[in-house]
């Protein structure tokens, strides 16, 4: 079974055709850059697992059951899936702890947020920044504690975009880490991201969109090899 399957989605704007007929399969615990041009549609697929753009036709399942096209927003949240935007959004007047504690949301009862909080303090290397206020940080913590937050509500997909753009070297070195300790059986992660070297640094797999459509799906180093890859997008 796939964490999920992304069956012939088409995603149209008016008359342009913004995603054609893309599939790809995501294995549980993988993690899958999905990488491509500027314009590709990257984003667009991430705005349909989440449920922020419907299709024209095609399936995003779930598991095996959950056809996520025919849910709303706060179904897809409901189960399980969370996504971190591009620009950081914590709340700067309270500490890293206590935005952690609202990324646990209502579902997880008190008793049981210090242990899921310390588990984030320790995944995102926070834990010596637990107090501090969330508007002092550096603008790498801050992307540390956005992914924190979606991790605290322990999502089965987690989905991330450019969680590296403005990063120095070394921000971006501890974001790979983090990226690359988030792996569990019975959790997947989807990734876009201009920075190849952060991409060969944590995919599992890529998929790389080009106009809308899949052009390739397998290792980065395959990637690297492949003729149509190398000449509409890592040639360039
Ligand atoms: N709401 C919208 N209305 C009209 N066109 C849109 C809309 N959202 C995206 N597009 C267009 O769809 C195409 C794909 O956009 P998308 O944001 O998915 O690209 P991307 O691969 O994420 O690019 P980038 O690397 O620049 O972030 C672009 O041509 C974009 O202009
Ligand atoms: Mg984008």
């Amino acid at each position: 079974m796939s964490a999920l399957v992304v069956e012939a989605l088409t995603v149209a704007f008016g008359r342009f055709t913004a995603l054609d007929a893309v599939s790809l399969a995501v294995d549980p615990g993988e993690v899958r850059a999905v990488i491509g041009p500027n314009g590709a549609g990257k984003t667009t697929l991430l705005d349909v697992i989440s449920g922020i753009t419907k299709p024209v036709s095609g399936r995003v399942m779930l598991g095996d059951t959950l056809d996520l096209t025919k849910c709303s927003e706060a179904e897809i949240a409901r189960a399980g899936v969370r996504r971190k935007f591009q620009k950081p959004s914590v709340f700067p007047a309270l500490t890293v702890r206590e935005n952690l504690e609202i990324g646990c949301g209502p579902a997880l009862s008190p008793g049981e947020r210090p242990a899921r909080i310390a588990s984030v303090l320790g995944e995102t290397g926070l834990a010596p920044r637990a107090q501090a206020l969330a508007g002092s940080l550096a603008h790498g913590e801050k992307q540390w504690l956005e992914i924190g937050m979606v991790l605290a509500a322990e999502p089965a997909l987690l989905l991330l975009d450019e969680p590296v753009a403005g990063l120095s070297d070394a921000e971006t070195a501890h974001t790979a880490a983090l990226i690359r300790g988030l792996r569990r059986p019975d959790r997947a992660v989807v990734v876009i991201e201009h920075d190849m070297g952060f991409v060969e640094a944590i995919a599992d797999r890529v998929t790389v969109l080009h106009e809308g459509r899949t052009l390739y799906e397998g290792s980065m180093h395959g990637a690297r090899g492949d003729a149509r890859v190398i000449e509409v997008f890592l040639g360039r």
